[in-house]
């Protein structure tokens, strides 16, 4: 399935150290884009891919979990850090600034633009895709997994493509 999706990106983690996405090459990558505002879907997905993460096991080594917001304004390195570590330490946050998180959205794809909520932090909200993307080892889209997927699927298909994977190697 081409969905016209790549993986490229210059960012910041939330470690503060700049990473492009040629650092993760022999990896997996798997990308998941949101807000730490986010009240519902970014939990949720986050929980779930946990979840999913845990019950790959030994295989979820072959995994990168990355997190990049679509709010960098808010979402600073120390803010993501803070967030992920206290809920969801096996995601790595990335950031940057407004033209690198436009870029890294461009290439994936991805949906996101403020809306004003008076009902929300700082007067705005942040609809964005929710779908999961696995880019492989070569930086080349793999796959992806729509929010509503259950855990039992999404393994299912991970470990058919990370199987195949370590019979390549
Ligand atoms: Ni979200």
């Amino acid at each position: 399935m081409n969905v016209g999706v790549s993986s490229n990106f210059s960012l910041t983690n939330h470690l503060g150290q700049t990473v492009e996405d040629s650092d993760y090459r022999g990896s997996f990558m798997l990308v998941y884009f949101g807000f730490t505002h986010c009240r519902v879907v970014c939990p949720r997905a986050l929980s779930k891919l946990s979840t999913v993460l845990d019950q790959l096991g030994e295989q979820s080594k072959l995994l990168e979990p990355l997190y990049i917001t679509v709010d960098p304004q808010r979402d600073t390195p120390d803010v993501m850090r803070t967030y992920l570590e206290a809920n969801y330490p096996r995601f790595m946050g990335l950031t940057g600034t407004q033209q690198q998180v436009e870029a890294v959205k461009q290439s994936f794809r991805v949906f996101a633009s403020r809306k004003t909520d008076s009902n929300e932090p700082d007067g705005y909200t942040m609809p964005h895709t929710a779908i999961a993307y696995l880019i492989g080892p070569n930086g080349e889209y793999r796959t992806h997994f729509a929010d509503n997927l259950d855990v039992e699927v999404i393994v299912a298909r991970l470990k058919v493509i990370l199987d195949q994977n370590q019979v390549d190697s």
